[in-house]
């Protein structure tokens, strides 16, 4: 039976036979020191030349970085180890010698690095990413469900948009012309009405042609939907669900973290409350901050969501944006219409827009003058409407991108690394 390197820390003093693969090695002549991984995490084999068959010591020297093997030996704590534990190697069996590695110890460039995506994720920084994302999801789905919250799935394949038609990606439904989904809400609220509270996790598609650290084509929404929450009540929920997460990752992700040098101080402050400002608000902050051409109506770009972002050290909601600006289907104010009850939720140290979320409008006949102002065909979005003519209810939702939240959470310069195969604009190998 093999043992994992995670499990180790039960078997000092004891053989344990390891599966896995060579992450580098050194050798001094006497000894051979191998860096051993197995996808559960990382440890040094000592390998003493007196001290073992010959035999094993020459399968030790043919293995090239990245072979495959199994190694036998005794585990011994060693504080000075960064694991805590190294393995007295007694015997080496090769399984396979793995041809010249790509990825070596040398500096690569990134796009180098992203054409051999499926070999980079063996790197010791790419797998604390990719554990600290699940466990972000996972404490996303505990606290939903925890909450009550149903999980239902929304379809990918859909007929219409839902955020606008812009960055839709077309495919054909046999005769039919077919979009990959920008977003399952519209469906999420059809469940709302069916199961109250509800979530959907799944992957979205923007066709946007925007190459910027924050933009992936395909990337992981998370969208809870909320049958008799309103504005404000939602606010609360999202910034309950993010200071969850942070502190879930902190608590179980302390070795990630500190493989990928998080300033780990910074995560400790995420705790509900966060601040909230109105955008009027917001504008006036950036005109005091030098970006005084910034009119009223336009749309924050990443330069404006950074400069707010840095008057807080915590996630910032930016409420009460100009209709205009924003989807078809967010409820306006009542006490004045040319802004809507939504919010953006801005993440510290310039991780941009993480949340996007609204109430949504309850009043049938205000949703068909916003399908004209919109130019939305009526016989696409009859089952939308239905929703409001059949026992409407106040509601709400918010999107929570997945991706961006790795990003900031681990504290990464661009969401490329925070997905196993990023789909970016000039990429879609491997
Ligand atoms: O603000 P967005 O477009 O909102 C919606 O899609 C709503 N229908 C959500 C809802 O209310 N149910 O997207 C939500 C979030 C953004 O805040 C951002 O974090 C992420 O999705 N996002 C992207 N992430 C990576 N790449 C892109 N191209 C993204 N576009 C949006
Ligand atoms: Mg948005």
């Amino acid at each position: 039976m093999l043992t994992t390197i995670k499990d180790v820390a039960a078997h000092v003093g004891q053989e344990v036979k390891l599966g896995g693969w060579l992450y580098n090695k050194r050798s001094s002549g006497k000894i051979q020191f191998l860096q051993l991984r197995d996808g559960t995490g990382f440890i040094q084999g000592v390998l003493v030349k007196s001290q073992v068959a010959p035999e094993v010591w020459e399968d030790a020297s043919k293995l090239t970085q990245e072979s495959s093997l199994y190694v036998t030996g005794t585990v011994r704590q060693d504080d000075r180890a960064p694991s805590g534990f190294e393995l007295d190697v007694k015997h080496v069996e090769i399984i396979q010698v793995a041809e010249e590695y790509p990825i070596t110890k040398k500096e690569h460039g990134v796009d180098f690095l992203m054409d051999h995506r499926h070999l980079w994720l063996r790197t010791p920084r790419q797998r604390a990413i990719l554990t600290i994302r699940a466990e972000i999801i996972r404490a996303i789905q505990e606290f939903l469900d925890q909450q009550g919250f149903t999980l239902v799935d929304p379809p990918v394949l859909t007929p219409s948009s839902c955020e606008g038609t812009t960055n839709l990606f077309h495919t054909k439904y046999f005769d039919e012309d077919a979009f990959l989904t920008q977003s399952g809400q519209l469906y999420m609220e059809a469940a709302a009405m069916a199961l109250r509270n509800v979530y959907s996790f799944g992957p979205t598609f923007r066709a946007e042609k925007s190459k910027t650290r924050r933009h992936l084509i395909e990337f992981w929404m998370i969208e809870p939907e909320m049958a008799f929450v309103e504005h404000e009540q939602s606010l609360e929920i999202q910034e309950q669900m993010l200071s969850y997460v942070v502190q879930q990752v902190l608590k179980n992700c302390e070795r990630e973290l500190k493989t990928l040098d998080r300033d780990i101080s910074k995560l400790e402050k995420v705790q509900a409350p966060f601040p909230r400002i109105t955008y009027d608000e917001a504008v006036e902050l950036l005109h005091r901050e030098g970006f005084t051409d910034f009119k009223w109506g336009e749309d924050f770009g990443a330069p404006h969501e950074t400069k707010i972002a840095e008057s807080f050290d915590k996630p910032v909601f930016i409420t009460h944006y100009p209709t205009e600006i924003k989807a078809f289907y967010m409820k306006p104010d009542p006490n004045r219409p040319e802004v809507v009850l939504c919010a953006d939720l801005i993440a510290p140290e310039g991780y941009g827009e993480i949340i996007g979320g609204s109430q949504r409008i309850d009043d049938p006949a205000l949703m068909e003058e916003r399908y004209a102002a919109h130019n939305l065909p009526l016989e696409a979005y009859q089952w939308y409407l239905d929703l409001r003519k059949y026992g409407s209810v106040p509601h709400s939702g918010f999107g929570l991108g997945l991706e961006r939240t790795v990003a900031w959470i681990c504290g990464l310069d661009h969401v490329r690394e925070t997905i196993p195969f990023p789909r970016m604009l000039n990429r879609l190998y491997p």
